[in-house]
């Protein structure tokens, strides 16, 4: 094998690892599908129980705020089962995303929380995502 041919081998098999963690991260039964209620002043149980609840508590001596995301609201928490979970959440703060947790089937619930800084931000959005019911977001003006 010449050197070229080598170095192409080598991409291929650079290749096929970068797919195969792509597809381990987003197997093909998760579904990715961007949720909206039917109303969103009226949820109904199934949105009530995707539906992120974020609440902004107090910011600390250097100036992170801690923002706590629950999936589901009105007492309704997402089940985590090992087959029916939320797999992801993320913050986005004036639409730039500042963190992402990524949860594991039955042994975490679906909630997280981050320190972030505030100053200037308008608008918080947490997005959720179910492994059956697709992603799920919420807004919170501050
Ligand atoms: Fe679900």
């Amino acid at each position: 094998m010449n050197r070229r041919n080598a170095l192409k081998m080598a991409g291929v098999a650079a290749l096929a690892v970068t797919v195969g963690a792509e597809a381990e991260m987003a197997p093909a039964h998760m579904n990715r599908t961007e949720m909206q209620p039917k109303d969103p002043k009226n949820l109904d149980k199934g949105e009530l129980k995707h539906t992120p609840l974020i609440t902004v508590k107090e910011k600390d001596e250097k100036g992170y705020t801690l923002v706590q995301i629950n999936v589901g609201q009105g007492g309704i928490n997402h089940p985590s089962t090992p087959d029916h979970w939320i797999d992801f959440i993320e913050l986005y703060a004036n639409d730039k995303r500042v963190g992402k947790n990524i949860l594991e089937a039955e042994i975490s619930r679906g909630a997280t929380a981050f320190s972030v800084k505030l100053d200037g931000v308008r608008v918080l959005k947490a997005r959720a995502g179910c492994n059956l019911h697709g992603i799920w977001t919420s807004t919170y003006n501050l």
